[in-house]
């Protein structure tokens, strides 16, 4: 490679990753122009890594949500925090103290600019490099991971063009290494209970989900929040740059894995529109006064990015995002069935044909006593007091847990790259004027016999 032209340059020049991804021709579709390179590696059905007695954390990103995993992850056994890496040399601090607080050892800390997790990964000896740093890290931080012979997991989105979703499939495939995307709404009561009911077929076939992100972010965006969030105004800058749905995980998380997405199901096609963007200035404004830069910045996300997703077996989901808005906080969430269907928000209601009584809702929480998902039974009680509501102690557990056991992770690479490329889709379709766009089968062909995931225990 010519000097100047470094990897990273190398990937945005091209819109390839290096390694073996070759573009495979720009083959016309039904939903359009669709670029699908051609790895030299070799899908893996279900990767089950051998069982790791002790895992031996490095954690990137030690922030508001890296904090929480932390604490998690010491409160769970068969851990060791080995190494902290942080721009922040206070977020270190804080980190080691944690760790000598809960009795552990002191990770070594490396805080010697953004790319300081290479040479903690160079020089550290880790099964597991956990990261919650902006999305900008999360592939080149777990494609390094993987490449100097760790597991990856990284919080959310796993990746933010096609192109990182691409790179973390094809390392993972070649370095036959775990890379999670962390969705910790998977592990939330309802959408785990939803699940159980799901699997005992209670909504008979699925047609139709509604999901989304709807969560008044404009104090944090602008950092006036209650704590000091996003340093350097880093999601800010993203509401600036692009316009997708920029967080679609959280509620496709869960309904992916009902509808077994990349297992026996496929997501085929989305289109997108967004409303107008409005939120961020009127925000700015109020909070700086007109003649303020961030007052007359040009702000590209819509206030509300509408997403509708077309699966292989012919349902509908409809996605939500909406950080800029006054609103309470929503994930949406509602699966329809041919017996019946279920809604989270405003509050939890059910309605199943045959057992309610007709054209009336029920409280969800009725049926917990049959339906409670059994990880929520063992772990509620450890998972007090953890990250919202809990579930972030579970995810976590449950990523220790299988690690230590040798088994697949609850969610893989490929689910991961799956409901993360939804944000450069949908960006590529609302850019198109809506226009379907296709999405990229991360398995090459292997989701037609990926058995789906079951009711796992603790
Ligand atoms: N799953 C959830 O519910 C949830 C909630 C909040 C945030 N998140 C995700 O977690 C990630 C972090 O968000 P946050 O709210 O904690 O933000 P944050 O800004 O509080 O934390 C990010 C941390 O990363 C550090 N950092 C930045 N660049 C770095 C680099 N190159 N190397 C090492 N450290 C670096 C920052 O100093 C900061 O401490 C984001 O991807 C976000 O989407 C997920």
């Amino acid at each position: 490679m010519k000097k100047g032209l470094n990897r990273r340059n190398f990937i945005k020049k091209t819109g390839t990753a290096g390694l073996g991804i070759a573009l495979g021709s720009m083959a016309m579709s039904k939903y359009g122009c669709v670029r699908q390179p051609q790895l030299k590696t070799t899908p893996i059905a279900h990767l089950a890594a051998p069982p790791i007695e002790k895992v031996r954390v490095g954690y990137v990103g030690v922030g508001n949500q890296g904090g929480g995993h932390l604490r998690n992850l010491l409160r769970i056994d068969g851990v060791e925090i080995k190494a902290v890496c942080d721009i922040r040399e206070e977020r270190i601090l804080w980190a080691q103290e944690q760790c000598l607080k809960a009795g552990k050892t002191k990770p070594t800390g490396y805080s010697r600019g953004p790319e300081d997790f290479k040479r903690m990964c160079d020089s550290e000896d880790l099964d597991l490099v956990y990261n919650a740093t902006p999305w900008e890290w999360h592939v080149p931080i777990s494609v390094k991971a993987m490449e100097t012979g760790s597991h990856a997991a990284t919080e959310v989105p796993g990746a933010i063009t096609l192109e990182g979703c691409w790179e973390t499939v094809e390392t993972a495939e070649k370095y036959k290494k775990h890379c999670c995307t962390m969705e910790n709404c998977n592990y939330d009561r309802t959408e785990l209970m939803l699940l159980h009911m799901i699997r005992q077929g209670l909504f008979g076939e699925l047609l139709h989900a509604e999901c989304g992100y709807l969560h008044d972010l404009r104090e944090w965006k602008f950092g006036t929040g209650r704590s000091p969030y996003y340093p350097k105004d880093w999601r800010l800058k993203y509401s600036i740059k692009r316009n997708g749905d920029l967080y679609p995980t959280h509620g496709l998380g869960p309904v992916a894995q009902w509808m077994d997405i990349t297992r026996g199901n496929k997501f085929e096609y989305l289109v997108s529109m967004s409303s107008p963007s409005r939120g961020l200035k009127l925000e700015a404004v109020r909070l700086y006064g007109e003649d303020h830069p961030l007052a007359k910045t040009d702000y590209a996300l819509g206030d509300v990015v509408t997403t509708l997703i077309k699966t292989y077996k012919g349902q509908t989901i409809l996605v939500t995002h909406n950080t800029n808005s006054p609103r309470p906080y929503s994930r949406r969430i509602l699966i329809q069935g041919t017996r019946g269907l279920a809604r989270k928000y405003p509050e939890e209601k059910i309605y199943i044909e045959g057992i309610s009584s007709p054209h009336r809702w029920e409280d969800l929480a009725d049926y917990s006593e049959q339906y409670e998902h059994p990880l929520l039974t063992s772990l509620e009680e450890k998972a007090q007091g953890a990250g919202h509501g809990g579930m972030d102690f579970i995810e976590d557990y449950r990523l220790i847990q299988c690690l230590r056991e040798g088994k697949p992770t609850d969610s893989d690479v490929y689910e991961g790259a799956t409901i993360s490329a939804v944000v450069a889709l949908s960006e590529k379709s609302i850019a198109a004027n809506s226009a379907p766009v296709e999405f990229p089968d991360f398995t090459r062909g292997k989701w037609k016999t990926r058995k789906p995931l079951g009711i796992v225990t603790a």
